[in-house]
């Protein structure tokens, strides 16, 4: 997507607080290359519990917290123009969480989609899903649904929530697809290849992320993506989700740039 390079750095320069890095900004910003931007940026967003306990608050501020920093992520990646940003914002896993915690997601889900419509229209960003939604909630299905319709027109960057979302169900739910056609004889065994199986992930419409971000340090995939994930690069932080700024952003694109990719080639 084309960089709108006043903008971009208009917009850094907007904010030159969290600066308690050696690397200075302006510095930072110059590092940048606009002929190697990352077209497929996914981020893992963990870390708002420990953000919480840290500061002896609840967990339920540590998701709010975080969906700020979600918030600069996507403006970040806008400025940057990445063409597509995926977040892993649940897991098929996280049923498991007291029900207090999943009932809090939930209702932050369906809150801040409507709070942020006026962001993806002035941002031109359309939203997407990833995951099995139809377990959801029906508020939080038909607030997503609204989210759908309402930027269904938007032409520029892509944002794509993985909400029920887990790698090996959507997996299963792929090879049970492509089953379900062998059987009644619209698919042959011999045409079933890699892209037969791309084809039905929740991905289909998606190129293959370039970077995966995940925050706060642990160094686990956490059943996403696994498929998708196959050559993109990994970018650890130590950095908690709801501080993850936007240059802590901008040093993993950097840190993406330095990286040669082969693709298992050469
Ligand atoms: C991981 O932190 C975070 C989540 C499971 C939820 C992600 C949700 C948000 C960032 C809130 C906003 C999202 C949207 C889409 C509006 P954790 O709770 O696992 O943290 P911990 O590992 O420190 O306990």
């Amino acid at each position: 997507m084309q960089v709108d390079t006043a903008l971009l750095y208009e917009y850094f320069a907007a904010d030159d607080t969290k600066t308690n890095q050696p690397d200075a900004p302006r510095e930072l910003v110059e590092r940048l290359n606009l002929e190697r931007i990352p077209k497929h940026v996914s981020i893992i967003m963990d870390g708002n519990g420990r953000w919480a306990q840290a500061r002896g608050k609840d967990r339920s501020q540590g998701h709010k917290a975080g969906v700020a920093a979600l918030r600069e992520a996507v403006t970040t990646s806008v400025r940057l123009g990445i063409d597509v940003l995926s977040v892993y914002a649940f897991s098929t896993e996280n049923w498991k969480r007291p029900q207090a915690e999943v009932n809090l997601l939930m209702h932050l889900f369906a809150t801040t989609l409507v709070r942020e419509l006026p962001l993806f229209h002035q941002e031109n960003v359309r939203l997407m899903f990833i995951g099995d939604l139809t377990q959801l909630p029906q508020a939080t299905q038909d607030v997503f649904a609204q989210g759908l319709e309402e930027t269904k027109h938007n032409t520029g960057m892509v944002f794509a929530l993985a909400v029920n979302y887990g790698s090996r169900s959507e997996i299963t739910r792929a090879l049970k697809l492509c089953c379900k056609q062998v059987h009644d004889g619209t698919l042959a065994i011999d045409d079933i290849t890699e892209d037969t199986i791309a084809s039905r992930l929740y991905t289909a419409q998606l190129p293959d992320p370039d970077l995966l971000i995940r925050t706060s340090g642990e160094m686990r995939l956490s059943n996403y993506l696994l498929w998708q994930l196959a050559y993109s690069e990994l970018y650890v932080t130590p950095v908690l989700w709801p501080d993850f700024s936007r240059w802590d952003y901008l040093r993993a694109v950097i840190a993406y740039q330095t990286r040669t990719r082969r693709f298992g080639g050469l």
